[in-house]
């Protein structure tokens, strides 16, 4: 069995609290990968929240709320977090609803027909916050040691059910070695081939002590790792092995971050070839957004908001500077005079003002319609492969490298005017040379449009309108763009407002 089409997940997000700008990135990047792939075929985004487990109910019980009325209450401002930043999901699915619930207890219930889930007790150290149990020797002054946490560990002991992970051992140390691509970057790749050769233990999937989880058959809640990950086929209803199962698994694309490796590339593996499936085909584990040097998240206080950010800075600026600042895989660190630059440099300067120029001087000089031309560009040998290396980039996540080769487009149009002097031009009579420049900046803008359309779809739109063309930019690159592709005679409308006004103010504290 081999997936037809292509499927992007991210994490599931606890829902402890309000999304801030890391929950942003992971669904910005899944949305350009999803965006791209759509031009190529069938397609499908999956995302959304993770809702049980003691952190989720902690959070919930401190705002006076009982668990399920406060994911309720908070699931719409997650969807509105993908509204606001145009993330695409096809579907979003809750581990409280009914379609998700059913279909675990029936993978607990397969999993202990096939002997890979077995009763046995549990004692150990307990981190609720990062909802893990630690051996005693990797505690840190008898605190959690993951370093983004140190919290104070509890001590459990209880009947539970353990999933036979260490049995998986020699299978995912055979896969790494023959899948080398299969986890990214390299360094969660070494990473986790290091942690499978200093071995496995089983791993315990149920709690006694915990009411908000899957309740199992015989007692205890689901783990809610386990719980969690299984989301990632009970969204495509693989108990009912249907069409979007059988078109979309294995997933093409999991996105994490790197502090989730762990779960994602030897738990999951293992549980989906105890239940008879074939393992993701790349798990990509991302980097940090950092604030001066920490992981931004909420436990350490030092969050974003997103919204606040969407609304001074556009979504399309964000998500550019998200996939243009830095390697994809790499940590960054966010500041918003970095986003402030990016803004009013590539955006504003570079492209906000190709757009204007173009679409103004053709207002002028040809009444804003689309010269006819009939000698060959140069543009069209120079850049005949363009939507193919960016594709490719973005095939591989190189999302930093696609936009980079996009912008030699954007450089190459507006060396163009400034070496062709559309208005000396026009001022010799030159009509021909008039005509070659205006009509290479129009189809330009034209491949601009297809080329960004994944990573900012409003600015795309926009180039696209006032191109006078109708629709979105749709379809593969390799069919649309072949220079000419821009129909002599079409009408442009140039807007009154540009696409990136310049942000002069120094950023307010969000
Ligand atoms: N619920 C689990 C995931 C279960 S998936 C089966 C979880 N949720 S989370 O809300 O804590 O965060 C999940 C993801 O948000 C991270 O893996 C990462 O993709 C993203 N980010 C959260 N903070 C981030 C940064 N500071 N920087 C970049 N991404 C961040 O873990």
């Amino acid at each position: 069995m081999t997936s037809s089409g292509f499927f992007v997940t991210t994490p599931i997000y606890y829902i402890s609290g309000d999304p801030h700008i890391g929950h942003a990135y992971t669904s910005i990047a899944a949305d350009v990968l999803a965006r791209y792939h759509r031009t190529l075929g069938p397609a499908f985004l999956l995302t959304g929240t993770d809702e049980h487990g003691q952190k989720v109910e902690a959070a919930a019980r401190e705002a006076g709320f009982d668990p399920q009325t406060w994911t309720d209450r908070l699931v719409p401002k997650w969807q509105a977090l993908d509204r606001t930043f145009e993330v695409s999901y096809d579907d979003f699915i809750r581990t409280t609803e009914a379609r998700h619930t059913t279909q675990v207890v029936a993978v607990f219930e397969r999993l202990k027909a096939t002997g890979d889930v077995y009763l046995g007790k549990y004692e150990g150290w307990y981190c609720t916050n990062d909802e893990t149990f630690w051996l005693e020797s990797k505690l840190v002054d008898g605190h959690c040691p993951n370093p983004e946490c140190g919290r104070a560990v509890q001590w459990l002991s209880e009947d539970n059910w353990f999933f036979a992970l260490s049995k998986f051992r020699e299978r995912l140390l055979a896969y790494y070695s023959d899948n080398p691509g299969w986890v990214r970057p390299e360094r969660a790749y070494n990473e986790m081939v290091a942690t499978l050769e200093s071995g496995l233990d089983d791993l315990c999937i149920s709690r006694v002590n915990l009411d908000w989880g899957i309740p199992l058959p015989g007692g205890g809640v689901m783990y809610v790792w386990l719980d969690a990950l299984l989301n990632y086929i009970t969204a495509l209803d693989f108990a009912t092995n249907g069409e979007r199962f059988q078109t979309f698994w294995p997933a093409s694309v999991q996105l994490i971050g790197k502090e989730i490796a762990r779960f994602h590339t030897i738990v999951w593996p293992a549980v989906l070839w105890a239940l008879g499936l074939e393992a993701p085909k790349l798990v990509f584990a991302h980097g940090w957004i950092t604030l001066e040097g920490e992981k931004m998240s909420k436990s350490k206080g030092n969050i974003v908001d997103p919204f606040a950010l969407a609304d001074r800075f556009g979504s399309d600026t964000i998500r550019y500077f998200f996939m243009r600042e830095a390697r994809f895989g790499s940590d960054f660190s966010f500041g918003e005079e970095k986003v402030r630059l990016r803004r009013n440099g590539d955006l504003g300067n570079d492209l906000g003002n190709l757009v204007k120029r173009t679409l103004a001087m053709l207002a002028r000089y040809r009444g804003g319609r689309v010269p006819d031309v009939s000698a060959d560009s140069d543009l069209a040998v120079r850049f005949a492969d363009l939507g193919a290396r960016v594709g490719a980039q973005i095939a591989v996540l190189a999302f930093r490298d696609a936009l980079d080769a996009v912008w030699e487009l954007v450089t190459a149009l507006n060396v163009r005017v400034e070496e062709r002097k559309p208005w000396e031009l026009s001022k010799r009579g030159d009509d021909a040379a008039l005509d070659a420049v205006l009509y290479d900046l129009c189809e330009g803008l034209r491949w601009l449009a297809h080329l960004t359309f994944p990573f900012m779809p409003a600015t795309a739109r926009g180039i696209w309108a006032q191109l006078g063309l109708p629709g979105e930019p749709q379809g593969p690159w390799a069919e649309h763009l072949v220079w000419g592709g821009l129909a002599a005679g079409t009408q442009t409308v140039a807007a009154e407002a540009a696409l990136f006004p310049r942000l002069d103010e120094p950023a307010e504290v969000l």
